[in-house]
């Protein structure tokens, strides 16, 4: 029997703040604002989890008041659990923390929560999938890291594209409401690969603060995105329908 194509969820552009101009962040915000995309991603770095260092809690509690944005903050830090309430007081919408933490995750998922904040977590090229498994069903979104965290502007790594298929398999198996979120390398053609195996959340830093017309690159960016999942969706019924064929 045919599969039913299920329709996929909202895809999602989260523009990255790192790759704004530092001196200007508040205009910068505002000019995502205007893109019309409903996420700004913002990168923290400790200078420990990663080699390099970002903003904190006091630049998110300023930029607050000028948007609605929905903020997916992200911690590339060693010891988020000092970190969580003062994101959480400063206006994040999400707090993401990465599965590198090991023991300590299941307890910083649950503080998270407590603070009534949507729950991320990430996982970094080298770390295997099956890490992330047993918490897929206590978190809203899993951020698959497409580059090695630390830096803007690096080039996508295509290795972890049967990440995303993975988890786009366990997500449908297990009916879990959960968001599949990629970061680093994103564009076009990139947005579009990961796209189609599953994925509905890109952040994408350097390709969209370089544009001069944001609007017009994040409708780009969303429409190829949507294009790939369409694509992949119509790919995996149709080989639904080749299996019922043999069985
Ligand atoms: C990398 C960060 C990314 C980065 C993406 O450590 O987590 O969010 O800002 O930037 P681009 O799109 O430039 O790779
Ligand atoms: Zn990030």
């Amino acid at each position: 029997m045919r599969q039913q194509l299920k329709p996929h969820p909202e895809i999602i552009v989260a523009p990255s703040l790192l790759a704004a101009d530092f001196g200007f962040f508040r205009r910068e915000c505002e000019r995502v604002d205007r893109s019309g995309t409903p996420w700004l991603h913002l990168d923290i770095m400790d200078g420990h989890f990663v080699p390099n260092l970002s903003f904190g809690s006091d630049v998110v509690n300023a930029l607050r008041p000028h948007t609605n944005l929905f903020f997916d903050v992200h911690l590339m830090c060693s010891k988020p659990d000092i970190l969580l309430q003062s994101f959480a007081t400063s206006g994040a919408d999400s707090i993401t923390i990465h599965v590198e933490l090991g023991r300590r995750v299941e307890d910083l998922i649950w503080q998270i929560r407590s603070l009534k904040k949507k729950v991320g977590l990430a996982i970094n090229p080298p770390t295997h999938i099956e890490d992330v498994e047993p918490y897929l069903d206590k978190v809203d979104l899993l951020l698959i890291m497409t580059v090695n965290p630390g830096f803007g502007g690096q080039s996508f790594i295509e290795e972890t594209l049967p990440k995303i298929q993975q988890v786009s398999r366990w997500k449908s198996e297990r009916q879990l409401p959960l968001r599949i979120q990629v970061d680093g390398g994103i564009n076009e053609r990139t947005g579009a690969l990961c796209a189609r195996e599953g994925a509905d959340t890109f952040v994408s830093g350097s390709h969209l603060f370089r544009q001069r017309n944001m609007k017009l690159a994040v409708r780009r960016l969303r429409i190829a995105c949507e294009e790939a999942a369409c694509y992949g969706q119509s790919l995996q019924a149709s080989e639904g329908t080749f299996q019922d064929t043999l069985l």
